[in-house]
């Protein structure tokens, strides 16, 4: 099976590269099945109702999410029935769900979505989380496991890199928004610590420079907006992917005014 995963989609540019390259990527690489970050799309916070139905019409297959999930209010009664995550280590009564298996080409998919701890909202412990739920799947007989591991720092993504390689087929870092090349495959485990965002390359982490130069020169506060015109970006892992383990992974980078980048994960020995 071949399956595609989008990192932090940001506000309108993010979602028009989606609409411009997904549906192409899609057939030219023979996707079964697309993953995306959703939880920046709606101007940068937050996932609004009508821009999941947009991304969902670009060619995602499920939407997962982050610190940002809750930022707009009219999704979080869709959270329980539309195919759209939040992390899974939100403590028990929060809405939404955090695990989703679905079938693909007749094999079973799950698509797992973890939230770190430095620097985010007080949640349950990601590192025990994670275990249990992949524990549960594997007794359930589910071999293809793909983590959307939202967290900011690169010690958490790797430290749960050596706690599940070989038992998942992927751990795909979100949130930075800067895409790093780390892509490797380690005992069938895809990893990367940040896919990167899809949106405005030429800003501070998809948005507009203005507001974050003024706070980091003036301590002053400055509202983050998406800019108005931008060079853009969409960045993706795509990995084929048996019984579970990966057996080859890229990274994608499209830009909207120069050729393609792709590159090939490193297998560790
Ligand atoms: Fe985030």
């Amino acid at each position: 099976m071949r399956v595609g995963f989008i990192g932090d989609i940001v506000g309108k540019p993010g979602r028009s590269m989606l609409e411009q390259y997904l549906k192409k990527i899609r057939k030219e690489y023979e996707l079964d099945f697309v993953i995306a970050n959703g939880e920046n799309a709606s101007h940068g916070f937050g996932l609004g109702t009508l821009h999941a139905k947009e991304l969902f019409s670009y060619g995602a297959d499920i939407l997962t999410g982050g610190n940002h999930s809750w930022d707009k209010k009219e999704i979080i009664p869709l959270l329980e029935v539309m195919p759209i995550l939040r992390p899974l280590n939100y403590p028990i009564g929060v809405p939404g769900r955090g695990v989703s298996v679905v079938d693909v080409k007749g094999e079973k998919i799950a698509i797992v979505n973890i939230m770190g701890h430095y620097g985010m909202p007080m949640v349950e412990n990601p590192f025990l989380t994670a275990q249990k739920v992949v524990d549960e799947l594997h007794a359930e007989d589910v071999k293809t496991i793909i983590i959307d591991f939202h967290a900011e720092v690169t010690s958490e993504k790797y430290a749960i890199l050596h706690l599940l390689k070989g038992k998942v087929s992927a751990i795909l870092g979100t949130h930075t928004h800067v895409g790093t090349d780390d892509l490797l495959i380690d005992t069938g485990t895809c990893y990367v610590s940040d896919v990167g965002l899809s949106g405005a390359r030429d800003g501070v982490i998809g948005m507009d420079k203005d507001a974050p130069l003024k706070r980091f020169l003036t301590g002053l506060p400055a509202s983050l907006e998406i800019p108005k015109k931008c060079k853009k970006i969409l960045q993706m892992v795509i990995m084929e992917i048996e019984e579970g383990k990966c057996i080859e992974a890229y990274k994608l980078r499209i830009f909207d005014d120069q050729e393609r980048l792709l590159a090939r994960a490193v297998h560790e020995k």
